[in-house]
């Protein structure tokens, strides 16, 4: 299998250097916290080979926050979201077998199945639609042969949330059509944490057939102990996720994983916290791109990144607005060409930098469009 590199990888901040960014609005995650923050003595860990489903008080806190009935056992502790939905990938889907993905996407979601050789329909989400689910586009694109429906919700690149009607309507057009017993269907929840409004269920309370993904990085902050976490009801699949990851890793990390506890002990006030901040700074977006003239955007539903476009008839030369971004500001946006779309789009992580660093950014953004008008 060949697996490219994907350029949301490649040019992400880290691979660049933190310390060449001054605004760094890239992020789609709270602040990345410190280990100091945590009230934790690691020194009587065994560093053994830990349970390979994951730590048990770990998944019994996710699987209880999740409800629905969900126990530890329908928890699979994974290095990430991003293992996680690679390792789905590997487990549902083989050459030649059609899927349905969303579009645009976080990269892995689309890649691995590409990698894999899958026969992949696309759901272009369209600025014009408020990068809303059309749900008819989406039963027209299944087949008899579907095996997989995969959608991101609250979605990134927009930060659009999805009704919790609409999420059973996927998970119906997904029961309807495919293998017997229907299609599966993946929802990467990984911002499920950051909405605004209350979000929909977690979509493998709904169905055994479908599958939610998410992990710690991005509202938690914490993307460095890489702690993510696939859940089914459906304990057969359940098994052929676990099969994936011994052969990856056997488990994950000990380490890892006793920080993940502490630091899923602490969802209630993480989390409280998270939502006042993400909301100050979604005010302070809002408030600039109401005051921009050369941009225009889809309000998002809540989280912490924006997709804006530069106006069509804004007359602003798009390689240039990002050289000079870049260069004279050392300031970054994930350019529309991280989610395969045009770079007069580009995301805007709202919560990560400091309220100044966003400030910043923002103007860095507006002086950069006036530079590169011809
Ligand atoms: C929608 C989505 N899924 C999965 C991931 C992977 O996250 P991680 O592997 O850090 O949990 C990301 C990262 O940006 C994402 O945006």
């Amino acid at each position: 299998m060949r697996i490219p590199r994907m350029a949301i990888e490649a040019e992400s901040p880290e691979q660049l250097g933190y310390d060449r960014l001054k605004f760094n609005l890239t992020e789609s995650s709270v602040r990345d916290r410190d280990l100091a923050e945590f009230d934790l003595d690691l020194k009587a860990l065994t560093l053994c080979y830990g349970d390979h489903l994951g730590r048990a008080d770990l998944r019994a806190m996710i699987a209880a926050r999740a409800g629905g009935g969900l126990t530890a056992d329908d928890v699979l502790i994974t290095a990430g979201a991003s293992a996680a939905l690679f390792m789905i990938a590997l487990t549902l889907l083989e050459a030649g077998d059609h899927m349905v993905v969303v579009r645009p996407n976080y990269a892995t979601n689309i890649e691995t199945p590409r990698a894999i050789g899958c026969d992949i329909s696309y759901l272009d989400l369209r600025f014009e639609d408020g990068f809303a689910l059309d749900l008819t586009a989406l039963a027209a694109l299944t087949r008899p042969s579907t095996k997989l429906i995969s959608i991101t919700a609250p979605h990134n690149p927009t930060g659009v949330a999805l009704a919790e009607a609409d999420l059973r309507a996927v998970i119906a057009i997904g029961e309807a059509c495919g293998a017997p017993g229907g299609a599966h269907v993946l929802v990467d929840e990984t911002y499920r944490d950051m909405s605004f409004a209350p979000p929909p269920p977690v979509a493998a309370t709904l169905d055994p057939r479908a599958i939610s993904v998410c992990s710690l990085s991005k509202a938690f902050g914490i993307p460095g102990i890489r702690t993510g976490w696939i859940l089914t009801r459906d304990a057969d699949l359940a098994l052929r996720f676990l099969c994936a990851k011994e052969q990856i890793g056997i488990c994950g990390s000990v380490v890892d994983e006793a920080i993940a506890a502490a630091a899923y002990a602490q969802a209630g006030t993480w989390l409280a916290a998270n939502d006042a901040r993400l909301r100050q700074a979604f005010t302070t977006v809002r408030d600039w791109m109401a005051g921009e003239p050369l941009l225009e955007w889809v309000e998002p539903g809540g989280g912490c990144v924006a997709f804006p476009r530069i106006r069509e008839d804004a007359g602003v030369d798009v390689a240039a607005f990002h050289r000079i971004l870049n260069e004279d500001h050392a300031a970054y946006v994930g350019p529309g060409h991280w989610f395969e779309q045009s770079d007069r789009h580009f995301r805007i992580g709202y919560g990560w930098p400091t309220a100044e660093e966003l400030a910043g950014g923002l103007d860095a953004i507006s002086k950069s469009l006036r530079a590169a008008r011809s």
